[in-house]
């Protein structure tokens, strides 16, 4: 069923709490696509990788080919982050009157330990990767709940924090512009461009300004349409069939909702077997509790279940085996009543 969902899709994202099986399950489902047929990349925004403990390899900040036609990218928040704050620093040195370069690198220190800046810097990665990737599809492992669905909801901030810059940058070049029609020299310009004609300097550093926010916006306008677009994107959520994992489950579906992003399934990771036990067989029947709560919550949204296995999952032929459990898993029709 996942699998069938992924197979005509650009982008899965899989989401959930900690320690639920995100990493296996986007591998397995990666895993289950290169063997259809499609070239994929497995992306981990989880600064906590595992990517690589999963693959038996080691995975970092660049593309590494994990098996017959699929990759993997662990993307670093922090080298990432300091990445992007040196690009920032760049444009803005190269952008700025040069009595101001003290301020910008004040300015920059302050922001690489201010909230939201790692999550930012990722979500450009993000969406550069995304766009940039020239495989089928990319299946990207998210960092635990909360972190998600904060990073789902940036690309909306993210622009419409660019399109305010881009009205004061508009505004403040009218206004340069009357002053210019009014005589008044730009000596700051002129000053730090070293001479040529002030005017035409000043004309182009706006200019290049509005080119650097638009691609901005360009990108993270471009990312929000995708991940909002339930014909190109489905978001996965995995979960154990637990009471709190299910009530975050709900949670994590609704902070979703608000943001555009449609749940498109649900993976129900290491189900109790029936058959082994007084212990689990009981387990199993409180599961199938939690369950039906959930079902009755969200009627619509497909699910499927993935056993508990009597092993770690570590290798391909391990994540072989999830993945063909994956592709057969059938669909627990919605609930109608
Ligand atoms: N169905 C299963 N049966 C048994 N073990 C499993 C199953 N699915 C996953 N595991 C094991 O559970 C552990 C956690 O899985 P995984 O790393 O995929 O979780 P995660 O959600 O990515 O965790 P984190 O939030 O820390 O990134 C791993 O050791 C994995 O091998
Ligand atoms: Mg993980």
């Amino acid at each position: 069923m996942l699998t069938d969902l992924a197979a005509d899709r650009r982008v899965v994202v899989v989401g959930g709490k900690g320690g639920v099986g995100k990493t296996t399950v986007a591998s397995a489902l990666a895993l289950a696509q290169a063997r259809a047929g499609r070239s994929v990349l497995v992306v981990s925004t989880d600064p906590a990788h595992n990517l690589g403990h999963l693959w038996r390899r080691r995975v970092g900040d660049g593309v590494v080919r994990l098996a017959d036609g699929l990759d993997g990218l662990e993307v670093d928040p922090a080298r990432t982050a300091e990445e992007h704050l040196r690009a920032v620093a760049r444009t803005m040195r190269r952008l700025m009157p040069e009595h101001l370069a003290g301020e910008v690198d004040r300015h920059l220190a302050l922001a690489r330990d201010a909230p939201g800046t790692h999550e930012a810097a990722v979500l450009e990665r993000l969406a550069e990767v995304v766009e940039d990737a020239p495989h089928d599809l990319v299946v990207l492992d998210t960092a635990p709940s909360g972190h998600t669905a904060r990073l789902m909801a940036l690309p909306e901030t993210m622009s419409a924090w660019t399109e305010g810059l881009l009205r004061r940058q508009e505004r403040s070049s009218r206004f340069g512009a009357a002053l210019r029609a009014l005589g008044a020299e730009d000596e700051e310009a002129a000053g730090v461009l070293g001479g040529g004609r002030p005017r035409d300097r000043r004309t182009d550093r706006d200019a290049e300004i509005r080119r650097v926010l638009l691609r901005r916006r360009a990108r993270f306008t471009h990312l929000r349409d995708l991940l909002t677009d339930e014909e190109r994107t489905v978001f996965a959520v995995v979960l154990a069939a637990e009471r709190l994992p299910v009530l975050e489950t709900l949670e994590l579906h609704a902070q979703l909702e608000r943001t555009g992003v449609a749940v498109g399934a649900l993976v129900v990771n290491k189900r109790s077997p029936a058959d082994a036990g007084e212990l689990l067989a009981r387990r199993r029947a409180q599961e199938e509790g939690h369950l039906a709560h959930l079902r009755d919550r969200l009627p619509g949204v497909p699910l499927v279940e993935l056993p508990l296995l009597a092993e770690e999952v570590v290798g391909e032929d391990a994540l072989g085996a999830v993945a063909d459990l994956l592709t057969r898993a059938p669909a627990r029709p919605p609930r109608t009543s």
